[in-house]
């Protein structure tokens, strides 16, 4: 090979060196910004200087595990009309501001570059009065949400990802014709991670609500408190629970003035007596331990503590508010009012006649599995160095005693000291 030829050819190999390294490099490039791309769009969860928008509107930390990208579900409602009862999501109660962009108890966070919806307290705790069908609602914060319809939410994220229309190529142009300015790369993670996985994800979820077929409907302003809670948390096979358990369907309450109850018998069932676990495992029901945002929720639980109910919004009949304040002393004070001596207290079935659903669903298996939860959080506390909770170990948890429990198999590895005066109630 002459000189000539052998440098014509070193050059050659030198240009095809240097696209490689060109090509290599931007390889580089395009994948850390994809990497990096996260971190510096981060902004996290919107904060909000009031507390009242902090309640209805402030995520609660559901983003990894239950959070929909925000062009997904503000799109649903456009593409799957027919299975809502009406127009958009206030057609299931949700109550929408009119300048607000989501509806009372949705929450818009950004999480890994994205911005998700998730829910909040102000889901099932923020209703409205109107004085006749035609007034605009008066918005009440930690009222119970008397509209809300949320088996109707549940089913309807739960059928809308198994229609074939739920797919990029029919979703992207939906989004876009809603507005979206999403960025060449939005548009990439929305096309091959959001949608797919949000799709997946929805399945996955609706595959575990599959007990609500078994169930009476909730209605407006009601829940199921537990079976959601032992299907997503604990993932109890709910298929196979007994129906004596199901159903334990409960009204929205309201939740101001919580200061006066801490050491009662709290909840429905008199579970537990501290109001902190109680308004952690209320949130419990859209987040999970490791993901729960203790900061926002001190912020709502400093605010419920002193918060007052607020007045009645129409005009008192004086005559009449004097003939029922005699009828409440006499009849309802002691069970329903601050200084009653039965308040707080857990009156036995016979004796006050309430639907046993709701206790029949809080059962030893949950209670024992929500002991560990205890456990878990407060290990998970104490790294992040956050404000102290009272876990379960430190509260009473009124459960009756379990054969099984007594199974040393079983039982291993579940809590031993748990106090067990349910046989009393
Ligand atoms: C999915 C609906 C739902 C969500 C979300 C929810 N709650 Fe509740 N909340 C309920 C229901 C239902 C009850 C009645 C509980 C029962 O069955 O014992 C309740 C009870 C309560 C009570 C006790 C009220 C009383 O006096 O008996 C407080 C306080 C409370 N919730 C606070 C919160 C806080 C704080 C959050 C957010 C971190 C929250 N809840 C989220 C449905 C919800
Ligand atoms: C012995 C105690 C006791 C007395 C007396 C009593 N209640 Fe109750 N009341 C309860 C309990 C416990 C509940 C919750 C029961 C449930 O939902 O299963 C309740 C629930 C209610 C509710 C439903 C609250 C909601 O958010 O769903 C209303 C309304 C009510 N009581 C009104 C009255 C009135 C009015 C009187 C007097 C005429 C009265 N109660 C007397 C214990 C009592």
């Amino acid at each position: 090979m002459s000189e000539q030829a052998k440098s014509n050819l070193s050059q050659k190999i030198f240009t095809v060196l240097k696209r490689l390294a060109t090509v290599a490099i931007s390889a580089v490039l395009v994948i850390a910004v994809i990497l990096v791309w996260p971190l510096i769009t981060q902004s996290g969860p919107a904060k909000y200087a009031n507390i009242d928008d902090h309640f209805k509107y402030a995520s609660i930390g559901g983003e990894p595990t239950s959070g929909i990208p925000y062009w997904i579900w503000k799109v649903l409602p456009t593409m799957f009309p027919d299975k809502l009862p009406g127009e958009g999501y206030s057609s299931l109660g949700f109550i929408q501001e009119p300048d607000q962009d989501l509806p009372i108890g949705f929450a818009k966070s950004s999480y890994l570059g994205l911005d998700v919806v998730t829910q909040n307290c102000a889901t099932c705790h923020v209703g409205s009065v109107r004085t006749t069908p035609d007034s605009i609602p008066q918005i009440i914060s930690t009222m119970p949400s008397n509209t809300v319809d949320l088996e109707g939410y549940i089913k309807f994220v739960s059928e809308v990802p198994l229609e074939p229309q739920f797919s990029a190529r029919e979703m992207m142009p939906a989004i876009e014709a809603m507005g979206a300015q999403l960025n060449p790369l939005e548009k990439l993670i929305y096309r091959y991670i959001a949608i797919p996985r949000t799709r997946d994800a929805l399945i996955a979820q609706a595959s575990k609500f599959t007990f609500l077929e078994r169930e009476s409907a909730y209605g407006p302003g009601r829940v199921d408190t537990f079976t959601p809670y032992k299907a997503l948390r604990f993932n109890f096979p709910v298929d196979q629970l007994d129906d004596s358990e199901l159903n334990g369907i409960s009204d929205f309450p309201s939740i101001w003035q919580q200061g006066p109850r801490e050491g009662m018998q709290l909840h429905w069932d008199g579970n537990n007596t501290s109001v902190d676990e109680r308004n952690n495992s209320a949130a419990l029901a859209l987040v999970t331990p490791t993901n729960i945002n203790f900061d926002a929720i001190y912020r709502i639980k400093d605010w419920l503590w002193e918060l007052s109910a607020p007045a009645y919004p129409y005009a008192v009949d004086e005559t009449l508010a004097s003939t029922g304040q005699t009828l409440f002393q006499n009849s309802c004070a002691s069970c329903h009012a601050f200084n009653g001596p039965d308040v707080g207290k857990v009156v036995p079935l016979e004796e006050i006649g309430t639907d046993p659903a709701r206790l029949n669903s809080y059962t030893y298996e949950l209670a024992s599995n929500q002991y560990t939860l205890g456990r878990n959080r407060s290990r998970a506390l104490i790294l992040s160095q956050k404000r102290p909770i009272d876990c379960s170990e430190e509260v009473s948890v009124w459960i009756k005693p379990f054969s099984f429990m007594l199974n040393a198999k079983l039982s291993k590895g579940l809590p031993s000291p748990i106090k067990s005066n349910r046989a009393e109630i």
